[in-house]
Order: C-alpha cells, then sequence, then structure tokens
C-alpha cells in the first residue's frame, strides 16, 4: 500500500516577512510565499515592531492564498497547519498564530506550533532531502547565534549560544554605523570581497566556562571605536578593509567553535542555518575546514536560510509524525525555549 502524502501549510510571521507554504513530505516544496518588509523597515535601520504587526495584519491573508493557488491545492487538501510561535515579536508571532488557529478551527484539522530556530534547522531537511539526525546544526540569523546538536527530528541539544548579541545584529550594526544600509548582512559580504581580511585585527572571544559560547558585542564595539578614531583623525574610512576585517573575525569564531563542538560530540555532518547562513566567506570556510576535519558541511540555498514558511512547514511535519499537536490555547511566545514544544515550557 503506497504511504499517503502528508500536505502542511506553514505560516511564517515571527519578523519582518510575512510567508506562507504547502510542502509535501517535510521534504518537497509546492510553493513558499514570502513578502519581505525590508524597504518598510529600512529607513528606520531596522525592523519596528508595531509597523510590522500592521503589515503582517495586511498581508497574512493574501499571502496565504497565493501560497495555496501557487501549489494548485486548497484548504481542504491540507492534512495540517503549522505556525510559528515563538521566539520573536510579540505582535508580529500573533497575526501568524491567529490565522493558523482560525483555519485549524474552521476546516478541523491539526494545528501544529513551531519553534522558529527548529524551522531554521529543518531548512536542511528540504534543500538535501537525504539528510538525517544526527547532526550539528550552527543557527546564525539576526536573532539568534547557536549552535545546536539535532540529536533526531525532534530532539535538540544547544551546545553553544551567544551570550548578547547575535551574528546577524552585529552584520546590521556595523552596516549601519557605516552607512550601508538595512539588512547589513549583504551589504558587508559584498563589500568585504574587496577588502583585506587582515587590515585591522579585532578581538574574537572564548568564555572558559563553555568554549562553545559566542560574543559579539565587545566585537561591535571595538569596530565602532576604530571608525570613530579615524573620524576624530580625519582620515578616509576605508569601508572595505573593515568589512572584510570584521566578518573575518565573526567567521573565525563561529566556523572553530562548531566544528570544536562537532568533533567533540563525534558527528560528522555539520549544517548551516538562519539568515547568516547565507553569508559566502561563512559557507566556504565551513566547508573547508570540515573537509579538513573529515567533515561534511550543507547549507541550504538563500531563499530557504532567511525566513520562510517552507522550512516551518518542514519542521512541523516530523510533530505531525510523531502526533504532537497544538490546542486551540495555543499562544505567541516571545522568548520560546528551543524543544519545549507548544505550551513552552
Ligand atoms: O533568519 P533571518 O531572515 O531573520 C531572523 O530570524 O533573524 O536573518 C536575517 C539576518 C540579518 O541580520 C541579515 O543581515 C543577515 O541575516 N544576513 C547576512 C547575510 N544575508 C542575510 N549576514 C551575513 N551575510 C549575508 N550574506
Ligand atoms: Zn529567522
Amino acid at each position: 500500500m503506497n504511504k499517503k502524502t502528508v500536505k502542511i501549510l506553514g505560516i511564517e510571521t515571527s519578523c519582518d516577512e510575512t510567508s506562507a507554504a504547502v510542502v509535501t513530505d517535510g521534504r518537497n516544496v509546492l510553493s513558499n510565499i514570502i513578502s519581505s518588509q525590508i524597504d518598510l523597515h529600512s529607513e528606520y535601520g531596522g525592523v519596528v515592531p508595531e509597523i510590522a504587526s500592521r503589515r503582517h495584519v495586511e498581508l497574512i491573508l493574501p499571502v496565504i492564498d497565493s501560497a495555496l493557488d501557487k501549489a494548485g491545492t486548497d484548504l481542504n487538501d491540507i492534512d495540517g497547519i503549522a505556525v510559528t510561535h515563538g521566539p520573536g515579536l510579540v505582535g508580529a508571532l500573533l497575526v501568524g498564530v491567529s490565522a493558523a488557529k482560525a483555519i485549524a478551527a474552521a476546516l478541523n484539522k491539526p494545528l501544529i506550533s513551531v519553534h522558529h530556530i527548529e524551522g531554521h534547522i529543518a531548512a536542511n531537511y528540504i534543500a538535501h532531502t537525504d539528510l538525517e539526525p544526527p547532526f550539528v546544526c550552527l543557527v546564525v540569523s539576526g536573532g539568534h547565534s547557536h549552535i545546536v546538536l539535532v540529536k533526531d527530528y525532534l530532539s535538540f541539544e544547544i551546545l553553544g549560544r551567544t551570550r548578547d548579541d547575535a551574528a546577524g545584529e552585529a552584520f546590521d550594526k556595523i552596516a549601519r554605523v557605516l552607512g550601508l544600509g538595512y539588512p547589513g548582512g549583504p551589504a558587508i559580504d559584498k563589500w568585504a570581497k574587496d577588502g583585506d581580511p587582515r587590515a585591522v585585527h579585532f578581538p574574537r572571544v572564548k568564555f572558559q566556562d563553555n568554549p562553545y559560547d559566542f560574543s559579539f558585542s565587545g566585537l561591535k564595539t571595538a569596530v565602532i571605536n576604530h571608525i570613530n578614531h579615524l573620524n576624530q583623525k580625519g582620515e578616509d574610512i576605508p569601508v572595505a578593509d573593515i568589512c572584510a576585517s570584521f566578518q573575518q573575525a565573526v567567521i573565525d569564531v563561529l566556523v572553530d567553535y562548531t566544528i570544536s563542538a562537532a568533533k567533540e560530540h563525534k558527528i560528522e555532518k555539520i549544517c548551516l542555518a538562519g539568515g547568516v547562513a547565507s553569508n559566502s566567506l561563512l559557507r566556504e570556510t565551513m566547508s573547508q575546514k570540515a573537509n579538513e576535519n573529515g567533515m561534511i558541511s550543507l547549507y541550504p540555498p538563500p531563499v530557504l536560510c532567511t525566513d520562510n514558511a517552507a522550512m516551518i512547514a518542514a519542521s512541523g511535519y516530523f510533530s505531525f509524525l510523531a502526533g504532537e499537536f497544538a490546542d486551540y490555547t495555543l499562544n505567541a511566545i516571545p522568548s520560546l525555549r528551543i524543544g519545549s514544544g507548544h505550551n513552552g515550557l
């Protein structure tokens, strides 16, 4: 007997992308509609929560309609509705959670809650259809920097995390100081290609009590001080060199700590996830260092690295298989911990 295909509608509204997607069996994307609000927020140099929530309200239904259309399906044909319920901006999350609850209740379909970071990790299942746990995943985005041991599809252990700024946040702040616009990651990535990564030595922080934890706030301050110092002396700002030197400092620690964590846990597969996983130096360096250590390194295409609902549907599929469903008390949890389930405990 043929196994029935499971078709999940995914919904993601945790930050500044309104997204809906239809994915079958957690691996095959039928549609992935992403409406970015970058233009709305760029003049403020970052995401304005109130503006994000209002825009999600306007976009959520058209985006869901268009995901169903593009997938050539309708709501009756959907097996479950998966939605990001945290972490993220509470007003933004609530838009997606409310829409998902309404659809699930109206059609009497299963509701599945998804942790945003578990979603980012699941982007790798779409990009690499043979990928199975265990693996170590470096999740680096605008809001998170975690080294996660993915023991099984629904079982996670955090090996390291940032103690202050997320990697993407550091990229965005430095880009802002240099006047490169928002989001800063892609701009710094581009400028760095013409700069010398050894031009300025910026600090790399290592903690004694957990060698896999990150800290980027000291690095950010060092870069800003360096720029201020040049300004005070009336010197030109070598933008490309600063971008290259800053980027090298971030990527060195991300790659070193992830490889060491994988080695300690005897894991030979490393995946990248989150917006910063699009960074060209990170991809190159991780592949090269993994190779040197007899490991393999995988990453999703850029469209699956930044926020999207296909990754949420993919993650939701594994909860669906395990029969882990949410009920209508599901709420947005801005600081949800990974692996904590739909009640956030
Ligand atoms: O995953 P994401 O879309 O949103 C969050 O969940 O935070 O990540 C957005 C972040 C931004 O900070 C952006 O600057 C960064 O990812 N980013 C990059 C690159 N592309 C996006 N950072 C470095 N290099 C890139 N090429
Ligand atoms: Zn994200």
